[in-house]
């Protein structure tokens, strides 16, 4: 080989390890946060390891995905974490506490997903502090095509890899016309995106949720508007995340189940 071609070679490989890092080293495409910036962001663990997001919104309360309760990988999550921001850290702001019900919304189905909404009643009060805060939905019929939305949570950060974020991170992405991500080229009505669902992503890719951020708020305007639900692998530019949209219907059923408290 000339000294030339080797040159080249090197180059090629470093190029394509340097690409590589780019795209895949973020949630997908995205940045952590700044430390408890976030302080409504739950972690649902089963033993001790990280499986879905979810929000806090009242003390006694989490919002989450219905499907992260029958995951066959990770089995059944049994504390919430609240305050977090590394995982594996010892982190002072921490609130470990258990869960005395979840109540995933009675019309959940899970092929194809449906109503992937779930209510997750802990024993004790969070402690709201600086770390630990509230954050109410905004409860509304749709989300307009081109909204540009943030999605934040501990999910893997290359659609390959089966370890989730240590801390936590964020991407914003662009909130994709229905009738466009049910077309043919996009999820061609698998699923079908229905009024209960929006689809959000990047017209490049490369910028998503994905797995570990399931239960996570996506949040558009300042006004927490949708939960992850599920996506076709990450980071795939016609292939965006599918989010449930917090609607008047979800509205009734999180006020019946709280009005108590
Ligand atoms: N279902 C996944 C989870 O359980 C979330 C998938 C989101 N995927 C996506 N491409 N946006 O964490």
């Amino acid at each position: 080989m000339t000294k030339f071609s080797s040159f080249s070679l090197h180059f090629l490989i470093a190029l394509t390890y340097m690409t590589r890092d780019c795209y895949n080293s973020e949630i997908i495409g995205g940045r952590e946060v700044e430390p408890h910036s976030r302080p409504f962001m739950a972690s649902l663990q089963y033993n001790g390891i990280h499986t879905c997001g979810g929000v806090l919104i009242h003390q006694q309360w989490v919002l989450t995905a219905a499907h992260c309760h029958s995951r066959k990988d990770k089995g059944r999550f049994s504390t919430v974490v609240l305050g977090a921001h590394s995982l594996s850290k010892n982190e002072r702001s921490k609130q470990t506490l258990s869960i005395k019900r979840f109540i995933p919304f009675p019309r959940f189905a899970s092929d194809p997903t449906s109503n992937d909404v779930m209510l997750i009643e802990l024993y004790t009060n969070a402690t709201l502090n600086k770390n630990v805060q509230l954050l109410q939905p905004r409860f509304r019929t749709d989300i307009k095509a081109n909204t540009k939305c943030q999605v934040t949570g501990w999910g893997a950060t290359n659609s390959k890899s089966q370890f989730f974020s240590d801390t936590l991170r964020e991407v914003t992405v662009t909130v994709i016309n229905r009738k466009l991500c049910n077309s043919q080229s996009y999820y061609n009505h698998k699923p079908i995106i229905t009024k209960d669902l929006a689809c959000a992503g990047n017209t490049r890719g490369q910028k998503d949720s994905c797995k570990g951020d399931s239960g996570g708020p996506l949040v558009c305007n300042g006004a927490f508007s949708a939960l992850v639900s599920k996506g076709y692998k990450c980071g795939i530019a016609k292939k965006p995340g599918v989010y449930t949209i917090l609607n008047k219907k979800y509205e009734a059923w999180i006020k019946k189940n709280l009005s108590h408290y």
